[in-house]
């Protein structure tokens, strides 16, 4: 049996000894009750100190075992502990477990008192001095604190079946191996089954800790189908079941070779970001749905075939998102730069086993990360990280992220951050300049990031060149084929240490906001990727936030194959993809001449005239009248003089169709057009309104292993849809029901944009959201609530 234990925890942020020393049976006074997940400190958005979540707090969990528990095995499940957390039963401590990034098991059996009252007490260590990784030097991500995923107690046993792995290769051969603890004279009965619950294969037989069979009928994993399977292990003595243990997996084989990666014998070029698994207020500490969605993002919003759990293993429920989706993962394990002494070095390795031991049914997963991001060469300690990897997962390569080239590679692929780029330069170095050794495989897993740091608030100009460099690299990894792909720094703002960011705590180096809003770099990704019409303009036409009024070169991100542009009603042009970006599937379009055919539409000259005409016109807003080129020149004197255009004409001409100043604002229509047929249009005119725009994951929100949440996505948006970036007025949020805000009730909108999240409260029911902002119509959202299983169900069987 699992029984969650996520509810009447009680809390405070400050251990003391005396916490060891409770009675039975007494609850303390004054300590709070809290939620698992939960986080030792809720934090603003920004503008706060990373000491506020650094200390030495508790938990404390009473536990009344029935009897009939007896003779079996009860054992404790902890998620993740941030990082560093002490486990007490009646006082006596029972293990200290270090890293704050896999799960842990404490058995409890041979000291619990049965029938009566017992406390667990949990000392948990959020301090930065730990002497484990990531810990040591500098970081550019905060790492919060405390018992940050779920808990379950396991009555189990006495026989145990430990460290299930199941494998199936893309020949259909499955593999299974297992621990099995006190298992002789065990009868092991397996069933495999596939996502329809079809029986694919079963077996039973004595015990045996390595099982191999070939299943026909087995239907393969991939990005594009990923179909699932599910392995249910049992474990009997006679008639006795003593344990049993699902494991959900996939028929696919991974393949690193010189020239990429191939999954199932097809090459997959790789287009991912990297993500770090943090959320505004809450740090690492949200439940299952939030987890969800960051993968639904990455699939559905950014067109991403993969991503890197940068850096250190992420929630089962992201990772089990992908594999449902066919996110392709690179998972790595915990640290960033430093390499500490013996000690923290052997902890490292300690967590190289717990990752790739509860991580390797995944099937999403195609490499392990077996080096501390970005650090030195260390021989012996990477030979230990990789040989542990290999001996516990004989079927996936390993990695790890360098960021200097030509490095050891003891690895079976390079992985280096290239950021080459910076805006005027190519992409990305080839691979051959990088890696030492180029018969093995190779993928950059950083770019673009600190490079071009880049607010939802910054201006116009900034936001598009930061969406054009993730562009430019991505083009040119695409143009390389022994390039695998690349991952983009990053999935989204995170919070980061004094020693980085922006003086506020944040790193503005995601395709999104926070709250998981896109910037313009997001719609690169989706043009790119998406399976739906996707359209994004990148100006909202306003020619007061640029430079000298010009415009420049607007940009349609689309997947579409042209885009037609209207100006007023009528056509000005179309225009195709930029000719720079030459490998990638739907490239930026530039939408360089807002002129077209007006001047011979309107103007009445006719179809050579309007053509020089434009052209003058169209160098003067590029060079500006006083720095013209020889040719232009040239050929404005030659249409004053030979066509009898004036000066004062070409002025009139010019502030019509290109400047716009003082003349009165233009309405624009972008038409992506594919297969000649219009699928997607943006508008752009003058703001004459703006409303909110509120987006939820989902209205119904379950309580089953432990309190659910709804995130919500704000934007300010005008009379077309169209984000109103420069609109920073004030949102207020209200909620009744059964629910409560996490973070403030008021907040600004950044970039046109903010956030909320909604927290179920232990209680089924309904709750309502309004979300209002000054002169806006308020936006109100109905949730239903129902509880459907029990968040410590070790109360109701301590009951019975
Ligand atoms: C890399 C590092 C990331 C992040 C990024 C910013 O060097 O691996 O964690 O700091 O730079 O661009």
């Amino acid at each position: 049996m699992r029984y969650p234990m996520n509810d009447n925890w009680l809390f405070t942020p400050l251990y003391t000894e005396a916490l060891r020393r409770l009675p039975p049976g007494t609850p303390p006074a004054g300590l709070e009750r809290v939620r698992i997940p939960h986080t030792v400190a809720l934090l603003p958005v920004n503008g706060f100190s990373e000491r506020e979540y650094q200390k030495e707090s508790a938990y404390l969990h009473a536990l009344t075992p029935p009897l009939s528990w007896r003779g079996r095995r009860v054992r404790l499940r902890f998620g993740a502990a941030a990082h560093q957390a002490e486990v007490f039963l009646n006082g006596e401590s029972l293990c200290v477990h270090s890293g704050g990034y896999t799960a842990f098991t404490v058995d409890l059996t041979d000291h619990l008192r049965f029938g009566q009252p017992n406390w667990i007490l949990v000392r948990v260590d959020s301090r930065e001095s730990l002497n484990i990784p990531p810990f040591g030097k500098a970081i550019d991500y905060m790492t919060f604190g405390g018992l940050y995923r779920e808990i379950a107690l396991e009555v189990r046993g006495p026989a145990l079946l430990e460290d299930v792995f199941v494998h199936g290769g893309a020949d259909r051969a499955l593999t299974i191996r297992c621990r099995g603890v006190d298992a002789e004279g065990c009868t092991l009965r397996v069933r495999v089954a596939d996502d329809q619950g079809r029986e694919l294969w079963r077996t039973e037989r004595p015990f045996d800790p390595a099982v191999t069979a070939t299943v026909p009928d087995a239907p393969l994993w991939s990005p594009e189908a990923p179909r699932l399977c599910t392995a249910v292990l049992e474990l009997y003595r006679g008639e006795e079941r003593m344990d049993s243990q699902t494991v959900r997996f996939g028929f696919r084989t991974v393949d690193f070779r010189a020239d990429g990666l191939y999954l199932n014998g097809t090459k997959i070029r790789l287009r991912g970001l990297d993500r770090h698994q943090s959320w505004p207020y809450m740090g690492y500490a949200v439940p299952a749905r939030a987890q969800a969605l960051d993968a639904e993002i990455l699939k559905k919003e950014l067109g991403c075939n993969a991503v890197r759990t940068s850096h250190y293993p992420q929630s089962h429920a992201f990772l089990d998102r992908c594999d449902e989706l066919g996110l392709l993962v690179f998972t790595e394990m915990p640290g960033w730069q430093h390499i500490g002494d013996e000690a923290w070095q052997d902890q490292a390795v300690e967590m190289v086993r717990e990752m790739v031991l509860q991580y390797r049914n995944h099937p999403s997963i195609f490499l392990w990360g077996v080096r501390i991001n970005e650090s030195p060469d260390n021989d012996a300690f990477y030979r230990r990280t990789n040989d542990l990897a290999h001996e516990l997962d004989p079927t996936r390569p390993t990695g790890g992220v360098r960021n200097f080239k030509k490095s050891h590679l003891l690895e079976d692929v390079y992985t280096y951050n290239d950021f080459v780029h910076n805006g005027t330069n190519r992409g990305c170095d080839p691979k051959r300049k990088v890696t030492p050794d180029t018969a093995k495989g190779y993928l950059i897993s950083e770019h673009n990031g600190h490079m071009f740091p880049t607010k939802s608030f910054d201006w116009e100009g900034k936001r598009l060149e930061h969406a054009l460099r993730h562009a430019r690299v991505l083009n040119d990894a695409a143009g390389q084929p022994d390039i695998a792909g690349c991952f983009g720094w990053c999935m989204f703002d995170y919070n980061t240490h004094q020693d980085f960011g922006s003086g506020d705590r944040v790193c503005y180096h995601g395709v999104l906001d926070m709250f998981r809003n896109p910037k313009p770099a997001a719609a690169v990704y989706a043009a790119e990727g998406c399976e739906g019409d996707a359209l994004a303009v990148s100006s909202t036409m306003d020619i007061g936030e640029h430079p000298g009024s010009d415009l420049g070169t607007v940009y349609a991100f689309t997947n579409a194959d042209a885009v037609r542009l209207y100006r007023n009603g009528e056509l000005v042009n179309e225009f195709l993809p930029g000719k720079e970006y030459p490998h990638m599937a739907h490239p930026p379009i530039p939408i360089d001449d807002r002129i077209g055919s007006q001047l011979e539409k309107k103007e009445g000259f006719s179809p050579r005239v309007a053509a020089q005409v434009r052209q003058c016109l169209l160098a003067a807003a590029r060079y500006g009248v006083g720095a013209l080129p020889p040719r232009i020149l040239l050929l404005a004197a030659k249409l004053m003089l030979v066509d009898r255009l004036t000066y004062q004409r070409a002025v009139e001409l010019f502030g019509k169709y290109v400047a716009g100043w003082g003349e009165i604002a233009t309405s624009w229509r972008f038409e992506a057009v594919r297969n000649g047929r219009p699928v997607a249009q943006v508008t752009r005119e003058p703001m004459q309104t703006v409303r909110l725009e509120v987006r939820v994951d989902t209205r119904t929100l379950t309580e089953r292993d432990t309190w659910d949440m709804a995130t919500i996505r704000i934007r300010a948006v005008d009379q077309n849809g169209g984000l109103a970036p420069f609109v920073s007025r004030a949102v207020t949020l209200t909620l009744t029901g059964e629910a409560e805000l996490v973070g403030p009730a008021a907040l600004p909108l950044a970039g046109g944009m903010a956030g909320t999240y909604l927290r179920t409260v232990g209680q089924a029911g309904r709750a309502e959201l309004t979300v209002s902002a000054a002169g806006m119509e308020p936006v109100t959202l109905a949730f239903t609530i129902q509880k459907e299983g029990d968040c410590d169900a070790t109360q109701t069987a301590a009951d019975c």
